[in-house]
């Protein structure tokens, strides 16, 4: 799970790739390195720690040359270090290498390699192919990268340069992101269209088993077997602004607050505007199909996992099909039931989390048909589905997950809403109090948004306590726990969710002045409970922040701050309680100083079980 990235071209090609990585640097951020070739010589510079550590050394000892590759690594075969940094290079010094994905096979390969006398620096599988590269090459790089590429087993997008041919970077990908970036009289290569977006807004996108030749003024494409490909350039739909923080002081900021937008983006032209249908074609689903199903499996990871159950919770009540919602690290081992008309609904931002796409070819493999809920265009488990809704939330890059979240959980519930018209299993007027209560989203959040004064407020006077209890029912079970999630995974307090219904079963022994409580009850079919346990926290001196209804004066005396929230229909409230508990999340951490956009060990992108 890393970051590649390369140029060629009359400028300098160590900034531009530096640049490039900046960009990308939201797959991992442990260690990085950039191999500049420079009068037929190869200049490698590497660098532990965040990227604008390496930033510092390109400024203080630049690094001029025409031709780069560079890296940025979250570490999964080998400490961060130096040595185990990319790029990683030949015994000769003479091939760099870059590599996003893992060599299955490397240990394998490298005791072969060490008995034909290639000495090994690093630790990482990723070595094994620029000495695979070097002891195959035989006066052409191409040829001796395709030649590696048949012996290799795994995942990689890579991109190799050497001092032999200085005027040209080879890639080639499987089931690792690649885009090549098209520019005049310069090229690109990198790990996804964000890198490059500054530069360009026309990339070649990479499939699997091909690979290509950049040069300055040309790119050849084939297949890995060798034979020449042609393909249509893509144009990035997104502004080169969508890719930059711009006036915000973290992208997770800036992200919060393009929900509005993402929101709209991701309605537009799936609910009529009389708000009667849903459409989604790209589902890829006829109404017999959706008749017929008897069962759906949903299963995603991290903050789409939390949609997920959102989904669930949506598919089950409204359509009437039972509906089961999955880990995906956990689904192989459930090894669930896949019964005659099961789909499967996939859920993830970046699509190409390696649990999530195990779990697609799992269901897949059961005889499940599947759907994908991504953001990511194109991405691998768009590609391996057989319908596939996109969320259409633009460039998220904050680790922590927001716009997309809130995207996940607006198409889950179109989906829901249209499997209900076509089923008939809801009264018409409720689905269209739905639909309208899905179109008004946007706008809600603008509100929501707008209040963000009031959660600095909360932010100040509880930023100091270091436990916190997130408690929902119902819809808004998930809620609460992406709630929490948020808050600990950027501000590090320790947040644990719970159906407010099991608290007294074990964590109500927590609650004490020390502990304040984020509790979910705005109105609904669970708000009469949800206010017995509130009463249930005060009156242990627990302190509740209570996330209510604009209007509702009755539940002030059950709380000691409140968040306010416009009323919406119950099964639409995940999608607007997110808002302010990301914001909460956001200004605690902003406030304790933490590194938001990069929260330690974390990384935006897994592509490792
Ligand atoms: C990582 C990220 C989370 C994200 C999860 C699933 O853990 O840090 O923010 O929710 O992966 O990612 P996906 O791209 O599949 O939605």
């Amino acid at each position: 799970m890393c970051g590649i990235v390369g140029y060629i071209g009359p400028r300098e090609a160590a900034g531009i790739c530096y640049e490039g990585l900046r960009r990308l640097e939201y797959r991992g951020y442990d260690s990085a390195g950039i191999a500049v070739i420079r009068d037929g010589r190869m200049d490698v510079v590497k660098r532990v720690g965040k990227l604008r550590i390496l930033g510092e050394t390109l400024a203080a000892e630049p690094m001029p040359g025409p031709l780069a590759i560079g890296h940025t690594r979250w570490a999964t075969h080998g400490k961060p270090s130096e040595t185990n940094s990319h790029p990683h290079l030949s015994c000769d010094g003479k091939i760099a290498v870059v590599h996003n994905g893992i060599i299955e096979n490397y240990a394998e390969l490298r005791d072969q390699l060490t008995a034909e006398g290639h000495e090994f620096k690093s630790q990482t599988d990723t070595e094994v192919i620029a000495h695979l590269v070097e002891k195959l090459y035989d006066g052409d790089i191409f040829q001796a990268v395709l030649k590696a590429i048949e012996v290799m087993r795994g995942a990689y997008a890579i991109a190799v340069i050497t001092e032999h041919e200085p005027d040209k970077i080879v890639a080639a990908r499987l089931r690792s992101p690649l885009v090549i970036g098209i520019g005049e009289g310069e090229n690109y290569v990198a790990s996804d269209m964000a890198a490059v977006r500054q530069e360009t807004d026309k990339v070649y996108v990479i499939d699997d088993g091909e690979a290509a030749i950049v040069t300055r003024d040309d790119i050849k494409l084939f297949k890995v077997t060798g034979e020449p490909i042609a393909k249509d350039p893509y144009v990035i739909p997104w502004p080169a602004e969508a890719a930059a923080k711009g006036e915000h002081k973290h992208f997770m900021h800036k992200e919060i607050h393009e929900q509005p937008e993402a929101m709209r983006a991701c309605l537009a032209g799936r609910i009529t505007e009389a708000a009667d249908r849903v459409i989604l074609e790209s589902l890829n689903m006829t109404p017999e199909e959706i008749r017929g199903l008897k069962k759906v499996i949903l299963t995603a990871c991290g903050t789409a996992y939390h949609a997920g159950l959102v989904g669930r919770f949506m598919i089950e009540k409204l359509a009437r099909i039972p509906a089961e919602c999955d880990l995906a690290a956990e689904l192989q081992a459930r090894d669930p039931v896949i019964l005659d008309n099961t789909l499967g609904i996939v859920i993830s931002q970046s699509g190409e989390t390696m649990d999530t796409l195990l779990a697609l070819r799992e269901l897949k493999a059961k005889g499940a048909k599947v759907v994908a809920v991504v953001n990511r265009v194109d991405s691998v488990i768009a590609r391996e589905s057989d319908g596939v809704v996109y969320i259409q939330a633009g460039p998220e890059i904050g680790v922590a997950s927001t716009k997309a979240y809130t995207g996940q959980i607006l198409t889950l519930e179109m989906i829901a809403v249209h499997f209900a018209e076509v089923r008939q299993t809801a009264p018409e007027a409720e689905l269209k109090a739905l639909r309208r209560a899905l179109l008004a989203c946007p706008d809600q959040a603008v509100e929501l948004l707008r209040r963000e004064p009031d959660v600095v407020k909360l932010a100040e006077k509880y930023w100091q306590l270091h436990n916190s209890l997130y408690l929902g029912r119902g819809i808004n079970l998930p809620s609460a726990m992406e709630g929490a999630l948020k808050l600990k995974e950027i501000s590090y307090v320790h947040a644990e969710a719970y159906s407010a219904g099991e608290m007294k079963h074990g964590p109500i022994a927590l609650v004490c002045p020390d502990l304040y409580t984020v509790a979910i009850a705005v109105q609904g079919q669970v708000y009469e409970q949800m206010v017995g346990n509130m009463q249930e926290i005060r009156a242990r001196s627990g302190p509740v922040i209570g996330v209510v209804n604009d209007g509702d004066e009755a539940i002030r005396e059950h709380l000691d701050d409140p968040i306010l929230v416009p009323p919406c229909p119950e099964l639409v409230s995940p999608i607007t309680i997110a808002l302010p508990l990301q914001l909460l999340a956001y200004h605690i951490a902003d406030i304790r100083g933490e590194d938001i956009d990069q929260p330690r060990n974390l990384a935006k992108t897994v592509t490792v079980e």
